[in-house]
């Protein structure tokens, strides 16, 4: 294994924490029911792991047991949450609000709305990434029906001003979804104190396993309606129907509950290895920093370099290091990434962009070598270009 390259793309997906791990295995196995089972010990005992998890993930958002629906990840809550509103308020209006940067699973659930008639507003972001509350402010119609701005930016790791914007929401009677994939267990995330009425999550970015997420789902002050999206058997009040998978969901508890206890310090240690690496790759010319200064996700760098082709630079860094040019989760396409572009950048410096993820198995000397291998190839692209 230790000739493998650097795994620096933890916004794309982290590895399973051991501790996780093993919190899981005994529900593949030995306590394998269906916690819908309501007639045997099998179905009681991953009822109660289920119960279990479910109050570990309220208390990390400050809010009940009731209001977490477990989906497949945070691609299902998102559509959960757009198409559901959409569908259960269309009556009241049929404007929605999001921004330019938001993940595709948000995007495209817009998209799709539009074809039905809706109408959708996408604000635009300033150059640091950051919303312009002016023009959020500015965009509320009589008909807005719903408000989705992420957490954290999967790309440049932007934390857009939650509390403010929920705020706005809520004085105007919008209801406010935010997509909090990349952000869960990794900042502070209130939904009472942030007035957020739905919120998505996944698992697999912190730490967790894959296909386990979930959407928080307002009760009270207000009560949100949804239609659903899946059909069944009721789980989930309704919401969301299909037998609950136990290990994940005990993986996914068990990996917040961790984030949590070490958010404090997981965030400095993130932040000195990033810190590092800019300073390191700051030294060479034409070098851009994406995204807010100090507002991102602790392990979060992604830059622009001048002077390089992004097709080149890639396959240069490859043997070393596992990166990403953009959204992992459209690496299917080969269009610019559309966050990059929405700061501004042109195509060409969009393509020649680096996305460090920076998670908590990183070592500093990792960072280090990592540093010295991106400057050497950078350097040997540019000389290879100015002898052409
Ligand atoms: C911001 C954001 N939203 C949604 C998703 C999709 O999450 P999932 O893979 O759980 O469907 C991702 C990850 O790829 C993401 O980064």
């Amino acid at each position: 294994m230790s000739h493998r390259p650097i795994y620096l793309d933890n916004h794309a997906t982290t590895p399973v924490d051991e501790r996780v791990l093993a919190a899981m295995l005994p529900y593949f196995t030995e306590h394998f029911g269906n916690p819908s089972s309501i007639n045997h010990v099998y179905g009681w005992e991953t009822e109660a792991a289920v119960k279990k998890s479910r109050e570990i993930l309220a208390q990390a958002i400050n809010t009940t047991p009731e209001e977490i629906v477990f989906t497949s990840g945070a691609t299902e809550a998102n559509n959960l949450a757009i198409k559901g509103v959409a569908e259960a308020y269309f009556q009241k209006g049929q404007h929605i609000i999001t921004v330019a940067t938001e993940h595709n699973a948000v995007l495209d659930p817009c998209k799709y709305l539009q074809t039905l008639g809706f109408e959708i507003t996408i604000l635009p972001v300033q150059k640091d990434g950051l919303i312009d509350l002016n023009l959020l402010e500015k965009a509320f119609r009589s008909d807005t029906i719903l408000v989705s701005i992420m957490a954290a930016n999967n790309e440049i790791g932007v934390l857009q001003p939650l509390a403010k914007i929920g705020e706005m929401c809520r004085e105007r009677g919008v209801i406010f979804h935010s997509d909090a994939a990349q952000a869960i267990g990794k900042i502070p995330l209130d939904v009472q104190a942030m007035q957020i009425d739905l919120m998505s999550f996944t698992a697999h970015k912190v730490y967790g396993p894959k296909g386990i997420g979930a959407l928080y789902v307002r009760r009270r002050n207000p009560r949100v309606q949804l239609a659903p999206q899946q059909h069944g058997g009721g789980h989930e009040r309704g919401m969301r129907s299909g037998t609950l998978y136990t290990p994940q969901i005990v993986g996914f508890a068990k990996a917040v509950e961790i984030a949590l206890q070490a958010q404090a310090t997981e965030n400095q240690y993130l932040t000195q290895l990033r810190q590092r690496l800019w300073e390191l790759l700051s030294q060479l010319e034409g070098m851009y920093l994406n995204g807010h200064p100090t507002q991102r996700l602790a392990g979060n760098l992604n830059i622009s370099i001048e002077g390089v082709d992004g097709a080149a630079l890639l396959l240069g860094l490859q043997p070393v290091m596992a990166v990403s040019s953009g959204s992992a989760c459209s690496s299917a396409t080969t269009a610019p990434s559309h966050v990059l572009t929405a700061l501004g950048h042109t195509e060409k410096l969009a393509y020649a962009s680096l996305r460090f993820g920076i998670g908590r198995f990183n070592t500093a000397e990792e960072i280090e070598q990592v540093a010295q291998h991106t400057i050497s190839t950078i350097q040997s692209l540019r000389k290879q270009k100015t002898l052409v």
